[in-house]
This record gives C-alpha cells, structure tokens and sequence, in this order.
C-alpha cells in the first residue's frame, strides 16, 4: 500500500477536535467532472461573470499591458481553458506575437486544453507545462520575455488569508518587474445569491462535496456510507465567507481499510469541506498593496459579480 499526500491529509483532518477535509482533494476525475456541472449551473455565477469579462473586455485588458513583443500569457491551473480561449482569440486577432504557456499538475488536464486550442485556435503558438506553478514559473523567470499571468475561476477565495499572503508573494518572487498578474475574484453582494450557487437545488454541491467520501471509499479502502452524511453551506455576509460542510446524520464509526482504523462521527457532527471567501474591492487593494503590488485594473462584468483585477509587480 502506498501511502499518499491524501491519505496522510484524512488521518490528520478525521482525527482533528474540528474535522476537516481540505477542498485541493474535491478534483479526482469524478469530482472534477461534477465541478464541469457545477459551472454549468444558473446559479452558479462566477463562471458567466469571468466568460464576460474576458470575452467582452479582452482588448481592454490587453491595452493595459503595455507589453513589447513577443510576450508570455501563462495560466495557472489552466483546466480546459474555455474562459481563456475568449481573451486568446482577441490577441490572435489583433495579430499579437505571443506564446500561451499553461501549467496544470495535471498532464491528462494539459493534454485535452491543447487538443481544444488545436481544434479552436490552430495558429496559437502553446508551450505547455506540467507541474507545480512555483517550480514552473521559476523555469519562465529565467528569460526576459514579459509574461501576464492568469490566476482565474475566483480560486483565490479557497485560501485562508494566511495561505493567500503566501501563495501571492511566491508569486511575486518569480515575477520580474513590469510582469502582471491578472486574479479572478468573485465579490460580496446580495448574499441570497451567492447561497444559491453553493446550496443549488438540484444537490450538484452536495455531490461535490459526497464525492470525497466516495473518493476515500476508491482509493483507500474507506467504509463511508455515504447516505449517512448530509451537506451544509453557510454564507456570512459580514466576513464573505461561503464555508461547506460534510453532516454526520447518526453517531457511527467509519474503518479505513489502508489507515487501518476507524474513525467516530457524533451525530450532526460537521467535517468543513471548504472556505469559498467573496472579497470587496478595498480588501483587494490591500492585498496587493501588502504583497507588492500595484492594482492597474479592475475588470468587472455587467452585474458586477465578479472582478479580474490586474496588478503589475
Ligand atoms: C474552484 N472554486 C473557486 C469554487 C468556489 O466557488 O469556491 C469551487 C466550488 N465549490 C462549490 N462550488 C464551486
């Protein structure tokens, strides 16, 4: 049996006073396909706000680069690309000398953008990058191309504020000056809206988040039920913090075959899956500030849901 990253991640989360299993495990296959759903969903704006703004305000964004040719667009966990696409498509067009360099730990993520670019946008020059973002944009700081990089889907709101301090000034330190970052971040506002896209009333959330028992049962020989679990999502407007949660509907004790133990859940007992945080524009600013940077642009869509924030090091 080999022990995993994942394995070590449940035995520490299930044996935790607060039980916890942290949202990075929600994208096997399967919880990635339901997460394709999710973004599909009405109420789940974020994915409609951000394929607005890049699709609408391309030139906009690439007006403010201020770029010399050739440049490097690099996307950071680049899934399939489809927002993406909009902003590329505008470039081509424009006839910009550019190289698009998306990095996904993922090479089955990797390989199917670049089928999908090859298929929309042929004359697209890709150099795609398997790995970690650090260990990657480490290679790219070598050179001294300008690069924009894209930081999209609003996955900054995953992070505690300490893990966002961190993860922004490693960023910083493999940016060269005049480099931009462009960061998705989904907003505060009328908070019925933002429940709606994670309480949905066809359950895809609650599926998304089961998929972690069903994941445990796969890959480690897990006996979850996962009929005796429920899902909560709470929004608290007064922090913008969406957190979710796994419910224990009845006191019972779970064996994990490969941890070679059982772990108990008291009866409405909450394992919290994952922390989706809104932000306001003055919270954005700080960041940036704190980590710096230099905001040059908000981009905003029509409703003003969802902002893509360019900052320039
Ligand atoms: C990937 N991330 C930005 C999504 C979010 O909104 O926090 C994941 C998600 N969780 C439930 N719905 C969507």
């Amino acid at each position: 049996m080999v022990t995993t990253a994942f394995h070590q991640a449940i035995e520490e989360g299930l044996t935790a006073s607060s039980k916890y299993i942290s949202s990075q495990f929600f994208y096997d296959d399967q919880g990635s396909r339901i997460f394709q759903d999710i973004m599909r969903m009405p109420e789940y704006y974020p994915t409609s706000c951000e394929f607005e703004i890049l699709s609408f305000q391309a030139l906009q964004i690439i007006n403010k680069l201020d770029f010399s040719e050739p440049f490097n667009i690099v996307e950071l966990g680049a899934g399939d690309g489809i927002k993406t696409l909009q902003l590329l498509r505008k470039l081509t067009e424009l006839g910009a000398y550019f190289h698009y360099v998306p990095i996904d730990i993922s090479a089955e993520a990797i390989q199917a953008l670049e089928e999908n670019m090859a298929r929309e946008l042929p004359s697209l020059s890709i150099k795609s990058l398997v790995g970690d973002y650090f260990t990657q944009m480490e290679v790219l700081a070598q050179s001294d191309i300008p690069c924009l990089f894209l930081f999209l889907g609003g996955n900054i709101g995953n992070y505690e504020a300490p893990q966002v301090d961190d993860l922004l000034s490693q960023f910083y330190e493999q940016m060269k000056p005049g480099d931009k970052l462009l960061t998705g971040f989904d907003l505060q506002k009328n908070p019925i809206t933002i429940r709606r896209a994670y309480d949905d009333s066809q359950g895809i959330t609650k599926a998304f988040n089961i998929n972690l028992l069903h994941r445990i049962n796969r890959e480690m020989g897990g006996m979850f039920l996962p009929d005796q679990f429920d899902f909560y999502c709470d929004y608290n407007p007064k922090n913008g913090e969406v957190r979710s949660y796994l419910v224990s509907l009845k006191s019972q004790d779970v064996y994990i075959e490969d941890l070679e133990r059982s772990f108990h859940f008291d009866q409405n007992e909450l394992i919290w899956t994952e922390l989706s945080r809104k932000y306001t524009f003055a919270e954005i600013e700080q960041l940036a500030r704190k980590n710096g940077f230099r905001v040059v642009n908000h981009f905003l869509d029509c409703k003003h849901y969802f902002t893509d924030s360019l900052w320039v090091k």
